[in-house]
């Protein structure tokens, strides 16, 4: 947990953006894994953490903005839970850590948002994204736990993605205990890529490393040879000479912000011809995307100017073909690279993508493009100092949008599809590094992990 200070200064920003009605925030609860005393790893709801810091389930609080007040709600353990848990810190304890004077049991959360609502004020709350959450909130708000999505507060929903987008100081330093813990699975990872292994051992493996550190993955490790399938989550394959092993996951710091890396492995260290080639590129798109980010310029005209460098190599290696300008703009590079350039990490790996991705990643200057492949970029909007970002292009062969494009002739006047069919059991490469945008450009969180095909050669089986 940060010092109190931070917290307290974190509802005070908030109360500035917002002078009406009360804000009701939801922690998370214990979700049952198969029946409700063995339950899933427990994850706090990231807003609830980042204005109230508790790592609990089972809290609530509400931030009256006309009065200022604030109360904390939960209930202290009684003696059965005791025998079974163990004595637990007394909520206004956690209260006092964090703050907050006034405590009350959480059903009387239930009472107060019934109370707010039966006056006609306003019940500012985010949109919740569990089920538990849900009937919770339809409890308080009198209405069906399928409803409470559409009242959410778009107001609440703005305050809170404008101070979570720009991360403090010690916000960064959690960052980057998380990236030197994603550094250590990665190179876990690459070390055990030999023909024989098994993916599944090296994805369980790298699992364990952050739990050993007190925290947890970011996400399901990603790590496959069928890289070409973006998120994918299956490994039961067994590494093959020739292939390349793509690895993408990262850790949670004890303070459960995020790390992000993508690195993609030849199997037993030898890159072939064809891989390096590949491999290269999507190299000097990453490093290219490296060096344009800095405050003031749209992540939508970075992966635009990202997807052009994919396109011109890609010519060169005569997969593409035509004006490279008149290509982007057409989404021919999509057929390669059909995902967003990155994202906004924080508390969340894809931070505050719950609040709606629309109102993180865009504004009214910058607005979604509508085309196939670029429609995934969940970031567009102008960086600012303070962002921290994702850095992760990728060039894939997917084997059935080829035939369908291919059949459709959808951009066939910018691929060589002949060519490209000599492609169809590569696989995918994609390249992924978390960059802080400074007030003059950005850098690099954490170490770099292995990325040029020397260093990635030799951290095979090291
Ligand atoms: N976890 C997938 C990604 O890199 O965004
Ligand atoms: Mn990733
Ligand atoms: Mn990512």
């Amino acid at each position: 947990m940060f010092k109190k200070d931070v917290y307290i200064g974190r509802r005070k920003e908030l109360k500035k953006i917002m002078n009406k009605g009360i804000a009701l925030f939801l922690g998370n609860v214990d979700s049952p894994m198969n029946c409700a005393d063995n339950i899933f790893h427990f994850r706090q709801d990231s807003s609830f953490l980042y204005f109230f810091g508790i790592d609990h389930p089972g809290m609530a609080a509400i931030i009256d903005f006309e009065s200022g007040e604030e109360i904390l709600f939960g209930n202290d353990v009684d003696i059965e839970d005791i025998i079974w848990m163990g004595v637990q810190p007394l909520l206004k304890d956690k209260a006092a850590k964090v703050g907050i004077e006034k405590t009350a049991p959480f059903n009387q959360a239930i009472e107060a948002a019934n109370r707010a609502v039966s006056q006609g004020r306003q019940v500012h709350f985010l949109p919740p994204y569990r089920g538990e959450s849900k009937i919770i909130l339809g409890d308080m708000l009198g209405m069906h736990p399928s409803k409470v999505n559409a009242y959410r507060s778009l107001e609440l929903v703005k305050a809170v993605i404008k101070l979570r987008s720009v991360k403090d100081d010690y916000e960064i330093a959690e960052i980057e205990k998380a990236c030197k813990v994603g550094y250590e699975m990665h190179v876990t990872a690459m070390k055990m890529a030999i023909a024989g292994e098994l993916e599944q051992r090296i994805s369980g493996l790298i699992e364990a490393i952050p739990l050993k550190y007190g925290g947890h993955y970011s996400f399901p490790v990603i790590l496959t040879q069928n890289g070409q399938t973006l998120h994918n989550h299956e490994h039961s394959g067994i590494l093959k000479e020739g292939r390349l092993m793509l690895t993408d996951c990262g850790a949670e710091s004890q303070m459960r912000y995020a790390s992000d890396f993508t690195r993609t492995t030849p199997v037993n260290g030898k890159f072939t011809q064809k891989q390096k080639e590949i491999y290269q590129l999507v190299l000097d798109a990453n490093n290219k995307a490296t060096e344009l980010s800095k405050p003031g310029i749209s992540y939508q005209k970075i992966h635009l100017d990202v997807a052009k460098v994919i396109a011109a190599g890609l010519k060169d290696l005569g997969l593409m073909k035509g004006d490279i300008d008149a290509a982007v703009k057409a989404g021919a590079h999509a057929m390669f690279f059909p995902h967003g350039l990155g994202h906004m990490m924080g508390l969340d790996v894809h931070d505050m993508e719950d609040l709606g991705q629309i109102y993180v990643g865009y504004d009214d200057v910058t607005r979604p493009i509508d085309q196939f492949g670029t429609a995934y970029l969940r970031l567009g909007r102008k960086l600012e100092t303070g962002f921290v970002i994702t850095n992760e292009p990728g060039i894939y062969f997917i084997p059935a949008l080829i035939d369908k494009w291919q059949n459709e002739k959808i951009n066939s006047d910018f691929i060589n599809f002949d060519k490209v069919n000599e492609y169809r059991d590569f696989g995918g490469i994609r390249l992924e590094d978390d960059l802080l945008i400074t007030e003059n450009g950005c850098r690099l969180l954490g170490e770099r992990v292995p990325i040029t095909i020397e260093e990635v050669e030799a951290a095979v089986g090291k």
